[in-house]
C-alpha cells in the first residue's frame, strides 16, 4: 500500500480523477493533499473524501514546515497536478525521481514561468497549431524542463477557442495521469 502526497493549486479534477481511479484498486491508501491557496476548491473535493488538506504560504516553504509536513507524511510519490508556483528546489534535492508533473501542453513547446492553464491554450491557439496535448514528467529545479516519461497529442481543429483545446487535453489528462502514476508506483515497489 502507497502513499502519494498530492500538490494542487486549483479546482483539483485531476486530484479528483486520480483518487476516483485508485478508489478500483487498491494500490494507493493514504494521500495527503498540499495546496497553497486557501480558495482553491480542491480543498472541498478532497475533504469531501475525508482526504487530510494541508495549506501553506511562502512562509512554510522557507521555514522548513512544508518539508517536515511532507517528511512525516513519508510519500511514495509526490504528485503535482495543477500545481501552480515552482517546486522548491530543496524538495526536489530530497526526492530525487519521485515527484512528477502534468502539464496541459507538449514540452518543450508552451512551457516555463506563467504557462499554466488557460495561458498555455490561449498561446497555442494564437500559434495556429494542429495538435497540443499533455506532458507528464519528472520535477527538477526547471520549470517544466525534467525527463519525460510520457507526452499524449490530441488534434486542433479549425474552430476550436481556447476552450475546446482544454477540454480535449483534460480528456487525456484525466486518461493517462492516474494510469502513470500506477506504473511508476507498481515500478518502485
Ligand atoms: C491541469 O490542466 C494541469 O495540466 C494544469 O493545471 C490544470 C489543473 O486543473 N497544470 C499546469 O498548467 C502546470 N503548469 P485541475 O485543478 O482541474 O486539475
Amino acid at each position: 500500500m502507497r502513499k502519494i502526497a498530492l500538490f494542487a493549486s486549483g479546482s483539483g479534477t485531476n486530484v479528483e480523477n486520480i483518487m476516483t481511479y485508485f478508489e478500483a484498486n487498491s494500490i494507493v491508501n493514504q494521500y495527503l493533499v498540499f495546496v497553497n491557496n486557501p480558495h482553491a476548491k480542491v480543498i472541498e473535493k478532497a475533504e469531501k473524501r475525508n482526504v487530510p488538506v494541508y495549506i501553506f504560504d511562502k512562509n512554510a516553504l522557507s521555514n522548513g514546515d512544508l518539508a517536515k509536513k511532507l517528511t512525516d507524511f513519508g510519500p511514495d510519490l509526490i504528485v503535482l497536478a495543477g500545481f501552480l508556483w515552482k517546486f522548491p528546489e530543496d524538495l526536489v534535492k530530497m526526492y530525487p525521481n519521485q515527484i512528477i508533473n502534468i502539464h496541459p501542453a507538449l514540452l518543450p513547446k508552451y512551457g516555463g514561468k506563467g504557462m499554466y492553464g488557460h495561458f498555455v491554450h490561449e498561446a497555442v491557439l494564437a500559434n495556429k497549431e494542429q495538435e497540443s496535448g499533455i506532458t507528464i514528467h519528472y520535477v527538477n529545479e526547471n520549470y517544466d524542463e525534467g525527463a519525460i516519461i510520457l507526452q499524449a497529442k490530441t488534434p486542433i481543429e479549425k474552430q476550436y477557442t481556447a476552450e475546446d483545446i482544454a477540454k480535449a487535453v483534460q480528456v487525456l489528462e484525466y486518461q493517462h495521469f492516474p494510469k502513470v502514476i500506477e506504473q511508476l508506483l507498481v515500478k518502485t515497489k
